[in-house]
């Protein structure tokens, strides 16, 4: 690495800086990664917008959603070598928490988020823990693979919903988390309908062979005559709104499950007497576990995951700030990708 490695750093106050990176030995126990692409999501627009500064403590690099190439791996670490492609399941636990003992380590209370609780992926080179890193097939394209940790949460989402093939399946929400989570959903054998409101992205997932809606245009008439009157088996809350949560619950069957994925940062009036009455299940679901990481490599290496077509747009590493500008005024965006090599970045993928 040179001297004129790059990193994003979020300063406070809606800033984004472009500074210098000292390069620094490679710890025991720890690989580094030259990054190729990061994706940004909601959450990092959150960090970016101040709403999570009681956690995020700036100065700091965002990013987490990431493939690259190992450049350098420290001591105490076998099984990896410099050029292997990568991705990062970007969490690190405590192994004895009373999740961590029960086997659900993604759901540790003093879990490290890399990228939110600790430098992130926006930057040239990136250090992590080797636990974290996840092999890429050399086959997959690296920009393609910036893709696999929202795929992983889809993957998750999904298994969580204990979908079986031929069940009805609402997907409230067409970001580029619900329209993973339909194609996922479908994949698995589910019978499929996104309702999204912004018509770039539903055409997006038109394109893709989903069935769409505007959630504008009657949601629970819709439903209604898509189920015979029954109501779907399953709907994944993915908008964040409260509007949403509200057709969610509403487009459910009896015994049907709402799966809650979005983030809602405060309570939301739910109608209680529609879960008794239909007998209704709420499940939330939070981020993956290694295998959903996995199968989230496979997707996307087998060309099920339509990566190309999500992703709407890659600016380099110093025009961030333009890239969290995109992914802000939502017109005409699905997912945004930031090119993190160095400027002219010769023979990455
Ligand atoms: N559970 C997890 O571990 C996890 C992981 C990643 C993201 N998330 C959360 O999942 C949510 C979706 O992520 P994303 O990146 O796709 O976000 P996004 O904001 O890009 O997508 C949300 C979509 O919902 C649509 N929407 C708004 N109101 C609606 C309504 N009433 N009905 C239907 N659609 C409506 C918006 O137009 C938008 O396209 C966010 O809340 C994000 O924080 C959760
Ligand atoms: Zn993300
Ligand atoms: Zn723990």
């Amino acid at each position: 690495m040179t001297g004129t490695a790059r990193r994003i750093v979020y300063r406070g106050a809606r800033t984004l800086a472009v500074e210098p990176a000292e390069p620094w030995p490679t710890p025991p126990g720890h690989v580094r990664v030259d990054v190729a692409y990061t994706g940004i999501c909601g959450t990092d627009l959150h960090i970016l917008h101040g709403d999570m500064d009681s956690r995020v403590k700036p100065p700091c690099v965002l990013g987490h959603e990431m493939s690259g190439l190992i450049a350098d791996v420290g001591s105490h670490v076998s099984g990896w070598g410099a050029g292997d492609p990568v991705t990062v399941m970007p969490l690190a636990w405590c192994g004895h928490c009373p999740a961590c003992r029960a086997g659900h380590p993604w759901l540790c209370r003093d879990l490290v988020f890399l990228g939110i609780d600790a430098p992130g992926s926006l930057q040239n080179s990136w250090t992590v823990p080797a636990a974290a890193l996840v092999r890429l097939p050399p086959t997959l394209r690296l920009d393609h693979a910036a893709l696999v940790e929202p795929t992983a949460v889809a993957v998750h989402d999904v298994r969580r919903a204990d979908l079986r093939p031929g069940e009805r399946a609402l997907v409230v929400g067409g970001g580029p988390i619900g329209v993973l989570i339909a194609i996922v959903a479908r994949r698995s054998g589910a019978d499929v309908l996104l309702a999204e409101p912004d018509p770039y992205r539903r055409a997006v997932a038109d394109g893709l062979g989903l069935v769409t809606l505007d959630p504008a245009a009657d949601l629970a008439a819709q439903v209604g005559e898509w189920t015979g009157g029954a109501g779907a088996a399953v709907a994944f809350e993915v908008s964040g709104a409260a509007a949403g949560v509200t057709a969610a619950v509403d487009a459910l069957a009896v015994r049907g499950r709402m799966v809650q994925v979005a983030i809602h940062p405060f309570p939301r009036e739910v109608s209680l007497y529609r879960f008794f009455w239909r007998e209704l299940t709420l499940l939330g679901a939070r981020l993956y576990e290694r295998s959903d990481f996995e199968t989230a490599v496979g997707l996307l290496a087998q060309g099920d995951i339509p990566a190309k077509a999500l992703i709407s747009r890659v600016e380099p590493l110093e025009r961030t700030a333009g890239a969290f500008g995109a992914l802000e005024s939502a017109a005409g965006v699905m997912k945004v990708l930031v090119d993190c090599r160095p400027r002219g970045g010769a023979g990455a993928r």
